[in-house]
């Protein structure tokens, strides 16, 4: 780690590699597109939109984030990625159905020069989808090459100094961790074996690894979150990050979870359900994707409320989480939560979230901020597990040793402050004494 002088300018462009251009990624280029013609705000983007107070509240000093540290500018990016249908970004977007036809009219040139390569792609992992602009390789390892090639011809001919690559593709089956994830050596030989522990979202990623790119992954996939990838992003200086960006309901979740805890309010039972009509919701209509999704939104609750602690307010919780694929829907999916509470002397209370979002709306800055601080990472000379940016993931990796933050208010209090000791500014602790002293 390092502090603002170690940084390395942010010079040139950064090309942004996406496995998967479905409705998060098209969002996003239409979106940084259609921000940089003036057509709309970068609203629920940190990297555009926040501010950072440096020094004692009295100083009234709280710069935008963009311009404390040196982040890459929207004119920088050049947007490029893998999928198993050969649409074009304006196609995609359009069949997504999440932009308005204004939006996307006013950016179709941008977006029609975005055409994915084809795909590392298997219907063993990914049961619901069929594609035909797929890889022909023989085998993982020829795919590993393919998709290295594809890197550097993306890299070559969009003369682009930088890179980060960002999982937005499907929700892979449930995969568990095992032997052939413990170190890279293993990892390697069951890449040449053609293991069945290696799934596609692992082929792009060791290859961006190999190739000097920053990895970071939207779904909740393994991918990068098992020892070896880890060793190989140590290995090779790479900061890494995921899984499965925290939007709609985990979002809601992770706000109002923390609050009664804080206030010792007890909680019995936590319902939460979702219909939506996307693509994602398809695949995810599969058991075995769900699976995926299922273990990664659970495990939220056991982390903030800490039942071990507090056995008498969360010992006894009963969290369920459904999903239901309702196509009427489409990307507006709605996400219900019923929680059953309880406060002095055990009285029940009950509260109602009724969430009617926008599934690609929400992730779409995050999906900005990740590439954008990943980047900054890499030139800070940070590599490795990058925690700090938990505040994105709804299933965060840490450390083997720790247990994963999800409280979002530490989360980002725990992003500030990794960019002041960044910057080398004095870190807040909020304690403030010195005001009164
Ligand atoms: N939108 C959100 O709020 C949100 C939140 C958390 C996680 N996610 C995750 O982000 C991912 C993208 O979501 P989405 O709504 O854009 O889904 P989507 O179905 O619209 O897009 C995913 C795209 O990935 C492609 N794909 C699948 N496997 C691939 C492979 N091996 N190589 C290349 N392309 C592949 C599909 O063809 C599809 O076009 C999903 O895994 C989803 O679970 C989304």
């Amino acid at each position: 780690m390092s502090d603002s002088k170690n940084i390395a300018a942010a010079e040139g462009k950064l090309g942004i590699l996406m496995p998967g251009m479905g409705a998060v990624a098209t969002t996003v280029i239409a979106g940084v597109e259609a921000i940089k013609a003036g057509l709309g705000k970068p609203i629920g983007s940190l990297t555009q939109m926040g501010t950072i107070r440096l020094g004692k509240r009295t100083e009234s000093n709280s710069p935008l984030i963009n311009e404390f540290v040196p982040l890459a500018q929207l004119d920088d990016l050049v947007f490029g990625g893998w999928d198993v249908f050969p649409d074009d970004a304006f196609e995609a977007a359009t069949h997504a159905g999440v932009l308005e036809k204004g939006v996307l009219d006013g950016v179709e040139e941008r977006l029609r020069s975005v055409k994915p390569m084809k795909a590392v792609f298997d219907r063993d992992y990914v049961r619901r989808l069929e594609g035909s602009h797929v890889k022909s390789g023989k085998d993982k390892w020829n795919m590993v090459l393919e998709v290295r090639e594809d890197i550097q011809r993306f890299k070559a001919e969009n003369n682009v100094d930088r890179l980060v690559m960002i999982w937005c593709g499907s929700t892979e089956i449930y995969l568990e961790p095992n032997e052939i994830h413990s170190d890279l050596e293993r990892l390697e030989k069951a890449i040449k074996e053609n293991h069945r522990s290696i799934a596609p979202s692992m082929i792009y990623a060791y290859a961006a690894l190999k190739e000097g790119v920053p990895f970071l992954n939207g779904a909740p996939n393994l991918t990068v979150d098992v020892p070896a990838m880890v060793q190989l992003a140590k290995e090779q200086g790479l900061p890494i990050g995921g899984k499965d960006f925290k939007t709609g309901q985990t979002l809601m979740k992770t706000i109002l979870a923390p609050g009664l805890k804080s206030r010792m309010l007890g909680v019995r039972g936590w319902f939460s359900t979702n219909i939506l009509g996307n693509r994602d919701g398809e695949v995810l209509d599969d058991p075995y994707s769900f699976k995926t999704k299922e273990v990664s939104k659970l495990d939220v609750l056991e982390y903030i409320l800490q039942p071990e602690l507090y056995q008498e307010l969360y010992g006894d919780i009963y969290h369920k989480v459904r999903i239901n694929y309702y196509p009427p829907r489409g990307d507006e999916k709605e996400g219900w939560d019923n929680i059953d509470i309880f406060g002095w002397l055990g009285y029940p209370m009950q509260i109602k979230v009724d969430f009617l979002c926008r599934d690609s709306i929400l992730a779409a800055p995050l999906v900005l901020d990740l590439v954008l601080f990943a980047d900054l990472a890499h030139r800070a000379g940070m590599s490795g597990i990058q925690e700090w940016l938990s505040f994105y993931f709804k299933s965060p990796q840490a450390a083997p040793e720790l247990y994963p933050e999800h409280d979002i208010f530490i989360q980002l209090m725990k992003l500030k402050n990794t960019l002041r000791f960044m910057m080398g500014e004095e870190l807040i602790t909020h304690l403030g004494q010195e005001y009164y002293d």
